[in-house]
């Protein structure tokens, strides 16, 4: 499916300079959301998922259907303060601002399989970031899947070594 006619981009959104790749029409029509979210299922079924986890917000509109169509849990990502119990907790660098991560520590059992599932990938801090907080846990990082890349700012770099679906690139 061409994903591309589904996202609108915005200039100097949120700040000058940026250019907003807004996939609210994707998620909005029906047939390109569910098209979508049918191509990471696929991906990950030979991957022996235990476990979907996806950074808020945006990573939970992709990762729970995901995780729902796969039979499997979905474990939060959060910014900090929001999670009620025991976390632990990273730093990470965004493409505009940055800010702290979190996960309950009993989220994820050591040797899980784990999808990390999110909207974008921009420079990669935010997928950098839950990497660690899930393989700090044990989890074992089987495969990630993006709905869109932009691969002018390098994200892929830090990934290295992990497998990666992106559904459209930029
Ligand atoms: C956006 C997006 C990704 C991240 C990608 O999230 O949803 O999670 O930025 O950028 P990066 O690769 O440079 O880290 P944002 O932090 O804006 O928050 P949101 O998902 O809560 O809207
Ligand atoms: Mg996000």
């Amino acid at each position: 499916m061409d994903y591309k006619k589904y996202v609108k981009i915005v200039e100097d959104w949120p700040k000058e300079g940026i250019k907003f790749k807004d996939i609210t029409p994707l998620m909005a029509d029906g047939e390109a959301f569910k098209s979508a979210v049918d191509e990471i299922v696929e991906y990950s079924r030979e991957k022996d998922i235990d476990i979907v986890v996806g950074p808020e917000a945006r990573g939970f509109i992709i990762g729970c259907p995901v995780s729902y169509s796969l039979g499997v849990g979905f474990a939060p990502v959060r910014k900090e303060g929001k999670l009620p119990r025991e976390v632990i907790k990273t730093d990470y660098g965004l493409e505009y601002g940055n800010n702290v991560l979190t996960i309950h520590k009993d989220a994820i059992k050591p040797g899980q399989r784990v999808l990390i599932t999110d909207d974008l990938l921009a420079t990669g801090g935010t997928i950098e970031a839950t990497i660690k907080l899930v393989e700090e846990l044990g989890g074992v990082v089987a495969g990630c899947a993006f709905i869109i890349e932009l691969s002018y700012l390098n994200g892929m770099e830090k990934l290295e070594g992990y497998d990666v679906l992106k559904l459209m690139s930029y």
